[in-house]
């Protein structure tokens, strides 16, 4: 009976707010459950102590289910990765979570965001395109897949301004 009232109650919709270094080892293994090479705990508790690094993490009942990194330098920003946990696709966790990135980068003064998507990633590409992402370079062959076949990188662009 208290199981099932604790599920009951238990909270279900993600939580958006800012990630820590602490956040490091889950996402480093969102990371690798969501991309062929996946970075190390350590390469991402590195980039995340970066003073130019901005992290947004989604979390239910604080279990870390998805993320999206970016780095800033001089008014423009990069996204670095996103990934939401393969339960929580679909449900429109990564547009919250790029609308509040969006926000904050706007908000502290950045004026252009750029990122790189492989060409035939359709979740991530729609996500960009609905989001006001426009194609602004290609480079052809750029990503070796996992079957050793060459990906065209899009790179996307997105005023924030
Ligand atoms: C890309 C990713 C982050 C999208 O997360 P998500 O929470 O499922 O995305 P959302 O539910 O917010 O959907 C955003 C849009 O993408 C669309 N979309 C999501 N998954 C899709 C899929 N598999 N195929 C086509 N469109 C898809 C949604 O329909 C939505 O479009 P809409 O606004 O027109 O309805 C997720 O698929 C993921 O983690 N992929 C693995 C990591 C990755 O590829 N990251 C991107 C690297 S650049």
């Amino acid at each position: 009976m208290i199981a099932l009232l604790s599920r009951l109650f238990s909270r279900r919709e993600p939580v958006l707010s800012e990630a820590t270094p602490q956040d490091a080892a889950a996402i480093a293994k969102l990371h690798a459950a969501s991309f062929n090479r996946g970075w190390s705990e350590d390469e991402i508790d590195r980039l995340m102590l970066e003073r130019n690094v901005l992290t947004h993490r989604a979390t239910v009942n604080g279990r870390l289910v998805g993320f999206i990194i970016s780095r800033i330098a001089a008014g423009e920003a990069e996204i670095l990765s996103v990934a939401v946990a393969t339960s929580y696709r679909r449900k429109g966790l990564a547009r919250r979570m790029l609308n509040l990135h969006m926000g904050r980068l706007a908000g502290s003064g950045t004026r252009v965001l750029f990122l790189e998507v492989d060409e035939g990633n359709a979740a991530a590409c729609q996500l960009y395109r609905r989001a006001g992402f426009r194609e602004a370079g290609r480079r052809e062959g750029y990503y070796t897949m996992a079957d050793g076949k060459r990906a065209t990188a899009l790179v996307l662009r997105r005023d924030l301004t």
